[in-house]
């Protein structure tokens, strides 16, 4: 079987998991390196996947002899260029979301992938990958809710009493850029691509009063208005004490979808003398597991030429671009227009 070669980028708490999907249940995937400059990380590789060739530069990963493709799963600062970079000495990308923070820097990764169609660039909107959320899209585009109009989403994490995402609110372009970032693409995509037109954002801190500081907040309220007259609404809280929930209405003008309501851990209920109850999903991994799966085995089929990814990568300026104008609402109190 012809296998993609693949050096992996970020061994933190995400890129171990894309790790350990591409060295143990990609069957077409050969880890070949990564790459980290945290010794431990890489250690952690060569261990616990048995990869051989670790870097502590992503100039050297690049340099590996045989290497056909790059996983980006990096601070999102380092996205863009480290993209371009990978683009310039001729490997695939895939890369974790958001795209960038920067607009500009978007706009400058679609150019250097238009200079080089044979390499195929993905985005990793995960959720477009999850079953649920692909049979919504399904009987979205089977009429069976009739015209959707509205979708109204939200992305709700746990409460971490550490405040873990406090300590990179400097660097993660806050809640928005963060977490909305997930369901304005989902909007777009469950509404077929309408042009972002307007847009309004406000938010509060309840819990983590550092964000402040960096002009963030721990739950996000926000609006979306489309130029053909559909619109979407979206919260996004980090002070949840239930669990993780992710939640999609889809409204059409002959029914209602709704996606992953009461963000159950499994099918278990238990009943007692507290009633009826279960257990919840505690966060995003948990969640989406199997969908993390499913986009890097479409991410590594079409970089074999075996298949055709599902998202462009203008879907991921696009949400950076709405994401960017919600920040920007929340902070001069206004709405911002897109067109
Ligand atoms: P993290 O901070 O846990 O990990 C970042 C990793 O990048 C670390 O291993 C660090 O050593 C490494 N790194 C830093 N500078 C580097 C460089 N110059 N070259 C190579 N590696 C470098 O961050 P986390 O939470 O794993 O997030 C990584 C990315 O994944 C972010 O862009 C984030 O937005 C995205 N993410 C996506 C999620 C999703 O639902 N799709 C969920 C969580 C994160």
């Amino acid at each position: 079987m012809e296998k993609l070669r693949i050096g992996i980028a970020g061994l933190g708490r995400l890129g171990q998991r894309h790790a350990e999907n591409l060295a143990h249940r990609v069957p077409n995937a050969q880890l070949v390196a990564a790459c980290s400059p945290v010794e431990q990380e890489l250690e952690w590789a060569r261990k616990t996947l048995g990869v051989a060739h670790c870097y502590a530069e992503y100039a050297a990963l690049l340099a590996h002899p045989g290497l056909d493709a790059v996983f980006l799963v990096t601070p999102t600062s380092l996205h863009a260029q480290q993209i371009i970079a990978a683009l310039q000495a001729g490997k695939h990308v895939f890369c974790e979301k958001p795209l960038s923070l920067d607009l500009e820097d978007c706009l400058k990764v679609e150019a250097e992938a238009a200079r080089h169609p044979h390499l195929q660039v993905m985005i990793g909107f995960v959720r477009r990958f999850d079953a649920s959320y692909r049979d919504a899209a399904y009987k979205i585009r089977a009429g069976m809710i009739g015209k959707p109009y509205l979708v109204r989403s939200q992305t709700m994490d746990l409460n971490d009493p550490g405040g873990f995402f406090v300590r990179f609110a400097a660097s993660s372009g806050g809640i928005f850029l963060d977490c909305s970032v997930h369901d304005i693409d989902l909007a777009r995509w469950l509404l077929d691509s309408p042009a972002p037109a307007r847009v309004t954002a406000t938010g509060t801190t309840v819990i983590h009063h550092g964000l402040r500081e960096f002009g963030d907040v721990d739950n996000g309220l926000a609006t979306l208005e489309f130029a053909d007259g559909s619109m979407a609404s979206f919260m996004a809280s980090r002070t949840m004490a239930h669990g993780h929930e992710t939640l999609t209405e889809v409204f059409g003008t002959k029914g209602r979808l709704t996606i992953g309501g009461g963000a159950q851990l499994n099918r278990v209920e238990m009943a007692d003398h507290n009633g009826i109850s279960h257990e919840c999903t505690p966060d995003f991994y948990s969640r989406f597991s199997d969908a993390f799966l499913l986009e890097a085995q479409e991410f590594v089929a079409a970089a074999l030429g075996q298949g055709k990814l599902s998202l462009k990568l203008h879907d991921a300026t696009e949400a950076t671009r709405v994401g960017l104008a919600m920040a920007r609402s929340m902070r001069d109190r206004q709405a911002v227009d897109l067109l």
